[in-house]
This record gives C-alpha cells, structure tokens and sequence, in this order.
C-alpha cells in the first residue's frame, strides 16, 4: 500500500470523531442542515490546517449523504456517495485547487456544467480550494454563476487570504472564520494520534510540539510525524528536542543567563556549541522568546512556576521584557541575513552591549518602612521640565509615557513612579527605544545612569 502522511490518514470523517475546535462553525452549520436552510456559497477562511478543506468535505457529505431523505447533521460515512467522497472520487463533490492553474479553464468549465443535476446525492457541491488566487477573469465568471446559482448547486471556498476575495464574492458567500487551535487542543489530539499508532506522547513533548504548530493542526500531526519516526518507540521531551533539532531548556536557560549576565565569551561559547549540534538559529531565538514569554507569564502570577524556570536569573517582568524586546527585534533582523548564525551572534552581542536592565539583583520586596520611602528624593519641578523636555525634543511617544511619571531619586537611581492602573506606562516606559533617548536626558541633568519603574502601590 501507498504510504499516506499521518495527518491525512487522520483527517476527521465527521465532526463527531477526532474533529478538534471550531464549534462556533459546527452548531452553525449543523443547525442549517437540520433546519434544510442551505446558502448558496459558503466562505471559509483561516490559517492553514485548521480545519477548512476537511469541514468542507464533510459538509458535502452531510448534505448529500444517502441514509436519509433529506440532509443530515452527521455523514453515514457508509453509504457510496460518502464513501466515494472518502475516496476523492465522488461525481456530485467536485474540488478545484485555484492555486495549480489559477482556475480560467475550471471556472469557464464549471459555468457550462453546473446546470446538470447531481448524478447521485442532492446537490452538487463545488469545494474551491485556495480561492484568492483565482485570476480576475476567473473570477468574474464565477460571478456570474454565483448570481444565479442552479437550486442543486453549493459552493465551497476556502482561503487563508480573505482580503484578497473581491468584495462582489463575498457579499454573496456565507462567511466562517475558523481560528487558529489552542495548544491545549492540539496536545491533546496529538497524544490521542500518537496513541492510536501505539507510541506514548508524554505530556511535555505533547506541548512542545504544539507550541511549535502555531495554531496549525496540519504542521502539529507533521512534526509528530517526524518525531515518531526518530524517536522508534515512546515520546519525550529530549526526543522532541534532537529529532526538530533545538536545543534542550536547560541550555537555553543557560543561555538566557550567560546573555542576562552580559557574559559575551559565555554566549558565544554556547552558540558555538550549538551549532556543532546541527541546530537552527532563528529557531533557537524562537525558542528563547518562548522561555520569557513562560517566565513573564509566571512572574504576572498567570502561569504556575516549573523548576527550570526558577533557575532563571531574570526575575522581574521590566527586565524579561527589555529582552523579550531584544530578541524580537533580533529575529526580524535576522530575515535580512544570509548567515544565521552570524545573525544570531551579532544580535546576542547587541543584548550584552545594550544598556543594563534594571533591577539586575531581585532586591527583597519593599516593606513598608517610611523610613525607606524618606531615603528617596523627590525631583525637582525644574529639573523634571528640563528632563521632559529634553526628551520631547528626541521623541514624541518616550515623552508620552515618561510625562505621566512623578520622578524619585533613591541613591544612584532614578526611580519613575506611575498610579496602579498605568500598567501599559510602566511596560512601555523601559522598552530599550525608550530608555535609550530617556537614560540620555537623566544622565545630562540629574548625572543619574540608571531607572526603575514602579506603580504607588509597590512603593507602600
Ligand atoms: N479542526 C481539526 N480537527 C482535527 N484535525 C484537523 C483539524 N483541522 C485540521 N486538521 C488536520 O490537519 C489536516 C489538514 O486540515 P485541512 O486540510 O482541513 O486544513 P485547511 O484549513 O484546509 O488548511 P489549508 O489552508 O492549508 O488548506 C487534516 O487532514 C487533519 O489531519
Ligand atoms: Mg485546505
Ligand atoms: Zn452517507
């Protein structure tokens, strides 16, 4: 037999059986099969491998299906035409890929065709794939049949790219946005996948790879797939790693640290290690912004703590954020760049270079001693003009999220003060763009290098 990739030998039958998410689009269209309230053209838009071309089958099927008289809520998956459309070989299911051909002939074809009744069900279902790539010629002729659909004619469109589909086609499609699927939905159906081709996903693999799916059902069952392959037996985590060729988390929390503590040599060090693991380097800052994203998470109290993640050094959600910055920026960077590992080198040098984050020492969580409050000074009015102003003269938004600031000085740092609910100042205010232009203006008038960010409510 044929070897077929495992995410079509698990493409979902019905919506009943290993079909994952999407509800909202479920009820709708199983509410109109029941009630026999059929549109003519149906949009279905979303990223890739979520789920539309197999919703699309199966709701050919369900209308169609030949174990009843009239639609159905659920395919037979039994009876010829819903075995026929299992097989791609049904007459009355036809599905045209707009990408091949760009769809002139087929569409042209279709508006001679679609006057024919069904050979076997109700109606003639026409599933369009990849619909925003039809030339305007194409489309202008499937215009004129969707104006005047034949009764027994349904259409199906499919796209990742709705803002490309003429205005004119969609105000006359039923329009569904399927969703990107959560990582938890994606573990679990993998590990039920994994299951029935008898290997055990371990919980932690489950969730890597579908972190690494982005949303994407398709990708999510590939990279099980390649893992199996490597793997020969039970899934962990490590097997995860090798086989998609990162790194483990604890050398990337080794990593995180070396690059928090600005210790170039050891970054470097590490890099060079890693490449003689074969490894990628966008995925590698992939990975990276993944581990702060965990640990910011962590640190706001929105996710439980693990072990691995306390033995990062970076602690404070200002700090995490200056680098997830960092890093973000680094990886858009890194699409210019021909050699990544130079890309990715050059970025960790910029990070150990960048001015020092704030709080690089967890100070223990402030008391509420007055006496501590009273070793601050308060910032003259003055002085604080000259600092807005100065900072005005740089950038219009630094000064936006500065000016709403009332400014302390605690020994050799400035501390920047917002009311509780000035969530967005305070994360804004220590983006490296930012404390560049405003670390400028401390420095000319107060002599001060360095600043921290606080709400009142930590200051009590
Ligand atoms: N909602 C889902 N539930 C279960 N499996 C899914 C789901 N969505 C996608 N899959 C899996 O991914 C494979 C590809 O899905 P499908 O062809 O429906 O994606 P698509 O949205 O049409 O993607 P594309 O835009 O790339 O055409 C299916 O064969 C199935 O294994
Ligand atoms: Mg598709
Ligand atoms: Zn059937």
């Amino acid at each position: 037999m044929l070897y077929q990739s495992l995410y079509r030998q698990y493409r979902p039958l019905g919506f009943q059986q290993g079909y994952v998410g999407q509800e909202h689009i479920v009820r709708t269209l199983q509410n109109s099969l029941q009630t026999g309230r059929l549109a003519h053209a149906y949009l279905f838009s979303g990223p890739r491998g979520t789920g539309k071309t197999t919703t699309a089958k199966i709701f050919a099927k369900a209308v169609n299906c030949l174990s009843s008289d009239k639609p159905v809520i659920e395919p037979c998956n039994q009876c010829e035409l819903c075995m026929a459309v299992n097989q791609g070989n049904a007459m009355d299911v036809i599905e045209m890929d707009a990408a091949t051909n760009r769809g002139i002939e087929e569409v042209r074809d279709l508006r001679d065709r679609v006057k024919y009744a069904p050979a076997l069900g109700r109606y003639k279902v026409y599933i369009i794939d990849e619909v925003h790539m039809l030339t305007t010629e194409a489309f202008n002729a499937l215009l004129k049949t969707l104006e005047e659909p034949p009764a027994h004619v349904i259409f199906i469109m499919a796209t990742t790219e709705p803002q490309k589909i003429p205005a004119t086609i969609l105000s006359r499609c039923q329009r569904f946005d399927f969703r990107p699927l959560t990582e938890g939905m994606i573990a679990a159906h993998l590990q039920s996948i994994a299951q029935q081709t008898g290997v055990n996903l371990n919980e932690e693999a489950a969730g890597i790879l579908a972190f690494r799916a982005q949303g994407g059902m398709r990708d999510a069952i590939g990279l099980l797939e390649q893992v199996i392959a490597f793997a020969q037996g039970d899934i962990g985590p490590e097997h995860v790693w090798q086989s998609l060729g990162t790194v483990d988390k604890t050398r990337l929390v080794e990593l995180a640290n070396s690059m928090a503590a600005r210790d170039i040599g050891a970054v470097l060090k590490l890099l060079d290690e890693f490449g003689h693991m074969g490894l990628d380097y966008r995925q590698l800052l992939l990975d990276l912004l993944e581990l702060l994203r965990e640990k910011l998470l962590q640190v706001s109290g929105a996710m439980r703590n693990t072990k691995l993640n306390d033995d990062l050094r970076l602690k404070t959600a200002p700090e995490i954020m200056t680098m997830m910055d960092s890093v973000a920026a680094g990886l858009q960077d890194s699409r210019r760049w021909t050699h990544p590992r130079l890309a990715a080198e050059l970025i960790m040098i910029k990070i150990c270079n960048a001015e020092a984050a704030p709080a690089r020492e967890q100070k223990p969580t402030p008391t509420k001693s007055a006496a501590k409050v009273n070793k601050e000074k308060a910032v003259t009015r003055e002085k604080w003009e000259e600092i807005l102003g100065l900072v005005k003269g740089e950038s219009i938004s630094s000064y936006a999220w500065l000016k709403e600031a009332t400014p302390f000085i605690n020994a050799d740092t400035l501390v920047l003060e917002y009311p509780d609910n000035y969530k967005l100042h305070c994360e804004n205010i220590v983006k490296p763009e930012h404390r560049q232009i405003i670390v400028l203006a401390f420095r000319q008038v107060l002599g001060i290098d360095d600043y921290k960010v606080r709400t009142r409510e930590q200051r009590s």
